[in-house]
């Protein structure tokens, strides 16, 4: 061994006695992964766990030029775009970033829910997945706002008003959102302080729960292949799985790149409060379903609101999703019923058509 190895190895001898990582090595050659046709959406989770991580990568170093005020927030990130070297770059991977995230979070909850992994005893892995899925939305809405441009500075006003509809807490929530009645330099310190350490805050505890779980279960193998015999295959995590993994997280970052070389994030106008809205206001495409939904209800249903009954049909919709693996008692007893793989079909469906039609139908709007 040469005297350089045989340092290094004393210097890990010396971290271990004192943190004790290699008690991990047992448990890491313990946990194995089955192999089905299905496996590939195993994959997904662990690169929303990537992207999530370059999130808070790039997000750090977009901090050191961004300036969260009404008057300077605009500039910084031009001069963060046209003088700082790379700048453009680390802003178009976070954009980019968002939107890929966000992309494979619903890709991960369509897979799993298709799958029924939520069934027992996995329903706390569910919960929590659905609460990072709020939780990644939340992230997109604020982030959004952040470079004070006009597009999202209108995007914010229509967004923040669509609560406003609720009868009594509506004008309160609407209000604490906005720091105000209206969309200000207090709205984009709110957003600000949420989307750098309240909202990471807490994906990180989800993430770290999350996570917990899935390791302290295992991976689920789909009822049906269950049935007809199969899953009993498996193949170790350290290190056949974790390079497979690496290979998912490889792709995440070409594609990342890919977009963020070729199409780079817009600036666009600095936000003008007094102007009027322009043409073609549209919320990130991951609202786009909902956003469009609202717009095809009718000023009144059975003598409510047309849009208080939209926001209450999604409320509705938010806590069902919460509350799948208890309402699908058919697969917590082990019977692969379709029922709910239908609404989750239809559900998707609906996603795609609305989304389609908010990008198609009324461009001008
Ligand atoms: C920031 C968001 C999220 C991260 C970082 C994340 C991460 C992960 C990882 C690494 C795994 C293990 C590998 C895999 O199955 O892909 C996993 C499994 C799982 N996730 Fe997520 N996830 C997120 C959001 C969600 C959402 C939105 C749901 C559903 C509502 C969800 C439900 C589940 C379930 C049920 C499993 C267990 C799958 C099984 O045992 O077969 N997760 N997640």
């Amino acid at each position: 061994m040469t005297p350089l190895a045989h340092a290094f190895e004393g210097a890990l001898r010396w971290v271990d006695e004192r943190v004790g990582v290699s008690a991990l090595g047992p448990v890491a050659k313990k946990k194995t992964v089955p192999i089905h046709r299905h496996t590939v959406w195993y994959y997904v989770g662990g690169m929303v766990l990537f992207l999530f991580f370059l999130q808070v990568a790039t997000g750090i170093l977009l901090l050191f030029y961004y300036r969260p005020s009404a008057g300077e927030a605009y500039e910084s990130v031009q001069f963060l775009m046209a003088d700082v070297k790379f700048g453009w770059l680390i802003r178009s991977i976070h954009a980019w970033g968002a939107n890929l995230m966000v992309f494979l979070v619903f890709v991960h909850l369509f897979s799993v829910l298709i799958l029924k992994a939520y069934r027992p005893p996995r329903e706390l892995t569910w919960v929590s997945g659905v609460l990072l899925l709020f939780l990644a939305l939340g992230l997109g809405f604020t982030g959004y706002l952040l470079p004070w441009n006009e597009l999202a500075f209108f995007a914010t006003r229509v967004g923040t008003e669509i609560p406003g509809v609720i009868p009594v807490v509506g004008e309160f929530t609407k209000n604490v959102l906005r720091g105000g009645e209206d969309v200000t330099g207090a709205t984009l310190t709110r957003f600000y302080a949420l989307h750098i350490s309240v909202l990471p805050g807490l994906t990180f505890a989800l993430i770290a729960l999350h996570v917990l779980l899935v390791q302290r279960l295992g991976m689920s193998v789909p009822l049906k292949v269950e049935q007809n015999g199969g899953g009993k295959r498996t193949i170790p995590f350290v290190p056949n799985f974790l390079l497979r993994d690496l290979v998912g997280w490889l792709t995440a970052l070409a594609v990342l790149a890919t977009l963020a070389a070729f199409f780079p994030a817009h600036l666009g106008e600095k936000a003008d409060p007094f102007a009027s809205a322009p043409e073609g206001i549209k919320p990130e495409w991951y609202f786009m379903f909902m956003f469009q939904t609202l717009k095809y209800l009718p000023a009144h249903i059975l003598g409510i609101e047309g849009e208080l009954v939209g926001v209450l049909a999604f409320g509705l919709g938010g806590v069902i999703l919460l509350l799948v693996p208890f309402l699908d008692r058919a697969s917590a007893r082990g019977e692969d019923r379709s029922t709910w793989r239908n609404i989750a079909l239809v559900a998707l469906l609906y996603i795609l058509i609305l989304t389609y039609l908010g990008y198609t139908a009324n461009p001008a709007v």
